[in-house]
């Protein structure tokens, strides 16, 4: 992650309790960006009902905060009960782009992928999205990215070792922690009057 970056936010896993912070995100985008993170136009009621389903399917949601806002998102969703296949989508909103948090973002799910031992993970992304097919090359030691008009399919290249699972699952641990110091905030602040 760029230093810019890391000075002004941090990104951790999402919990149900950051529902309401990751509808809040996906509403901001503007159309051109909900186009390209849903490959088509969607409308505010599609996206809180999108939210809302979210954290009750199979997968992990990592967001990029910055001053307690969630600005950023990687989804990693499993499709199947074998969770051999998984999608992936991101989304940064436009005043946080190209300041590595895509790459960021995409590497969590890359290894929540691989230690979840995903063998191929989608990703919905347009022919037109320079953005994501650039942002996908980054990570060609770890995927092999195949696409055509619409669908980027990436397959994992790698096994998970203990240092990968060891890793994410301090993460989580973290990140755990921090959300429920959010979600303390978020509760109480407002009724102190902060
Ligand atoms: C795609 C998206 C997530 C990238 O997020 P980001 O935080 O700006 O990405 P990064 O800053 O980490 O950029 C990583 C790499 O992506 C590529 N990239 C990012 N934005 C780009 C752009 N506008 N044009 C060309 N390449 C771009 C570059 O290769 C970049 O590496 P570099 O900075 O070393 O050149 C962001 O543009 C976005 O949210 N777009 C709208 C939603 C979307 O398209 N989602 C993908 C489909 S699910």
């Amino acid at each position: 992650m760029s230093v810019q970056a890391i000075r002004t936010g941090y990104i951790r896993k999402l919990w149900p309790s950051d529902e309401p912070a990751f509808r809040d995100h996906l509403l901001r985008l503007d159309p051109e960006s909900r186009h390209d993170r849903f490959a088509m136009g969607v409308s505010d009621d599609f996206i809180r009902n999108y939210a809302e389903r979210c954290f009750k399917l199979q997968g992990s949601i990592f967001g990029y905060f910055v001053e307690g806002e969630l600005r950023g998102a990687g989804e990693l969703r499993m499709i199947g009960d074998d969770h051999r296949v998984a999608e992936a989508a991101f989304s940064v909103e436009h005043d946080w782009r190209r300041r590595g948090v895509g790459k960021e973002l995409m590497s969590r799910i890359v290894r929540a992928a691989r230690n979840a031992r995903v063998e191929t993970l989608y990703m919905s992304c347009l022919a037109t999205n320079r953005a994501m097919q650039n942002l996908a090359k980054h990570f060609q030691a770890e995927l092999h990215f195949e696409t055509d008009e619409v669908t980027g399919k990436l397959v994992a290249r790698r096994s998970p070792t203990p240092a990968t699972q060891w890793k994410e699952m301090v993460d989580d641990a973290t990140s755990f922690a921090t959300a429920m110091v959010d979600l303390q905030r978020r509760t109480w602040l407002p009724r102190l009057g902060r």
